[in-house]
């Protein structure tokens, strides 16, 4: 199976198929998503918080994504994976972002880039774009501007940032954003916004009227700490997890594991001579 590109996302938007995206971090579980079909792995930043235990994405470094970057291109053939810009690889400078964009893309081996941001990132978007890589835009609650946010709220449920969210979404359209993450936006304001742009809306906290949806893998699996409104539990991993783990702790203390099923073997005589030496 080739791999998808933007083009096949687009045409989807066309078509009016939903396009399923979820977030992965490692090989084992890149590998899974891919197996089911699932067209677009997001490797973001809130790994910070689900893997490496942050209370916010904003410790998140470069080095880090592109480590985990890496695990997930091993583990996906088909989908198309995007790496997510963490905080301050991209709001100094043009140049920056260009770099470190294109270290996701070199280094990596994404096929495109994340980044927060409408009008205030327009201009970097495009330098990204024109120097031939995809960018998905992210608007709406961007969690590396939490502390200017004031928390993780919802946004846009008044009229002048709902009419700046519009703005964000032509900005980001305008520059070449290749599809845009709706993050925890009313869910009329995210139809409208859906309706109003050629390009795909990725909705998390979005609403059923976006384009696409985006989940933090976490979350579907009942792995998270804490599983906000707008994700769906289809499992509770954690308690799986917390059952195997004390189920292996009294099997070794009570000395049930390994058995010799679990043990190599060698040849008896090595065995005795040894012990008569
Ligand atoms: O980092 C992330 O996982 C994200 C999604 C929630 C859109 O940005």
């Amino acid at each position: 199976m080739p791999r998808v590109t933007i083009n096949d996302i687009r045409e989807m938007k066309k078509r009016g198929e939903k396009i399923t995206v979820v977030t992965s971090y490692d090989y084992a579980t890149a590998k899974v998503v891919d197996k089911v079909g699932i067209p677009l792995i997001l490797v973001g930043d809130s790994l910070g918080v689900v893997v490496l235990g942050y209370e916010n994405t904003l410790p998140v470094t470069m080095d880090v994504m592109i480590h985990h970057s890496k695990a997930v291109v091993r583990g996906a053939q088909r989908a198309f994976i995007v790496g997510d810009m963490p905080f301050m690889s991209y709001q100094i400078s043009t140049e920056d972002a260009m770099r470190n964009a294109a270290r996701f893309i070199q280094e990596a081996g994404t096929q495109a880039v994340k980044l927060e941001g409408g009008v205030n990132v327009a201009d970097k978007v495009r330098a990204i774009v024109q120097c031939g890589i995809p960018v998905m835009g992210h608007i709406g609650l961007t969690p590396q501007s939490i502390n200017q946010l004031g928390g993780n709220l919802v946004q846009g449920k008044k009229p002048e940032v709902a009419r700046q969210l519009l703005d964000d979404a032509r900005a980001l359209e305008q520059a070449g954003a290749f599809s845009i993450v709706l993050e925890s936006v009313p869910y009329k304001l995210a139809a409208l916004i859906t309706e109003k742009i050629s390009i795909p809306t990725i909705g998390i906290g979005a609403g059923p009227g976006c384009d696409g949806q985006v989940q933090v893998i976490h979350d579907l699996l009942g792995l998270s700490d804490f599983v906000p409104k707008h994700a769906r539990k289809y499992a509770k991993l954690i308690d799986i997890m917390t059952e195997v783990a004390a189920n292996y702790y009294n099997d070794v203390k009570a000395g049930t594991f390994p058995t010799e099923k679990n043990s190599y073997i060698i040849d008896q005589s090595i065995i005795d001579e040894m012990n008569g030496a």
